[in-house]
């Protein structure tokens, strides 16, 4: 059995792709500030490895002697409005997390290392689909992370075996897409969308998905390649909160708002998101051999939709 050392498996993907790892007969060790986020995994025989990758420690050393590293963490990016100020220290986090951990791997005894980025790295590509080839023109939370991403290069070439995957918009339990679309549905209010981005297509895809390609790209990527990890068809906001409402039983109601008021309540960086055109290909990810449980929002946001009930139910 293959020892993997996880970063960030407390967050939103790394919770889902550490129980399907588990479950796939990993022995697996998450990397968490705080041991409480882990306990969940408490009898589920996943190691909890206490420390902050910003600061250096006795867990350079457990993951310098995995065979599998999965890099999933990164600095805070939800609870308040985002400032270019606030995207800045997070974009020095990320720089000196990544430089912490991948600086203590050694070529030869990691075996395989997957890099979790983000597809704002590719910003607005327009509206044709495009494949990972493509030239970034990095929006929103782009920018922040470029610095991290093209440093990246530098470990593939000190023999690190880097795979790379790019989620799009992951939507799942514990989303954005719970806070800003069901609640308000399922309480009868409306949903509120920027008049700006009614028609810019993201690339979407659920949580149980994004976890398990992760999961596979582990095993079956190519080092030194890049994998969009998106569903097989981009999709507007809109059209979301449509299949979701239709899953509720409600009827969509919406309130656009205008891009000066999305950019004073939730700051520049989240509005040139949503403002963003990203349909993205996952021809490359679908030539591994990888097959979605929810191809499209059509079967993945209703699938979500009957997990969140569920889940209020049993609350
Ligand atoms: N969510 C999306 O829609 C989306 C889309 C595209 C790409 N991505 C990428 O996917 C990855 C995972 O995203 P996510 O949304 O699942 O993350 P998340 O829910 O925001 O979780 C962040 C994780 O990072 C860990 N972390 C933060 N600072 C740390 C530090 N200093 N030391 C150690 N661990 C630290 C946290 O662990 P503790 O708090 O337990 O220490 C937590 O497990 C990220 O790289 C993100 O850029 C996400």
């Amino acid at each position: 059995m293959k020892r993997l050392f996880v970063t960030g498996g407390t967050g939103f993907i790394g919770a889902r792709f550490v129980s399907l790892a588990l479950e796939a007969g990993y022995r697996v060790q998450v990397l968490t500030r705080n041991t409480r986020a882990a306990e969940r995994w408490k009898h589920e025989g996943v190691t909890v490895v206490q420390g902050d990758l910003l600061t250096p420690g006795p867990w350079q050393e457990e993951a310098a002697t995995s065979e599998g590293v999965v890099h999933l963490a990164q600095p805070l990016t939800f609870g308040a409005r985002v400032t270019h100020k606030r995207a800045e220290a997070y974009r020095d986090q990320r720089l000196r997390m990544d430089s912490l951990l991948l600086d203590s791997l050694k070529p030869g005894t990691v075996k395989r290392l997957l890099y979790v980025g983000g597809t704002s790295y590719y910003g607005d590509q327009g509206t044709r689909l495009v494949a990972e080839d493509a030239t970034p023109h990095p929006t929103g939370w782009g920018p922040y992370i470029a610095p991290a991403i093209e440093s990246l290069p530098r470990h593939l070439e000190r023999g690190l075996p880097l795979v790379e995957a790019y989620p799009g918009s992951v939507y799942g339990l514990g989303s954005w897409f719970e806070e800003y679309a069901l609640e308000p549905m399922k309480t009868g209010k409306r949903i509120f969308g920027l008049k700006e981005s009614l028609t810019k297509q993201m690339s979407p895809i659920h949580v149980d998905d994004c976890a398990r390609a992760l999961l596979h790209l582990l095993e079956h990527g190519e080092v030194g390649r890049r994998y969009f990890v998106v569903d097989d068809q981009p999709a507007t906001f809109g059209e979301l909160s449509q299949v979701a409402a239709e899953a509720l039983g409600v009827s969509y109601k919406k309130t656009l708002v205008p891009r000066w008021l999305c950019n004073l309540l939730m700051g520049p960086v989240v509005t040139d998101s949503l403002t963003s055109e990203a349909r993205l290909s996952n021809a490359r990810l679908h030539g591994t051999g990888f097959q979605f449980l929810y191809p499209t929002i059509r079967e993945g946001v209703p699938a979500l939709v009957r997990q969140w009930l569920e889940a209020r139910r049993r609350s």
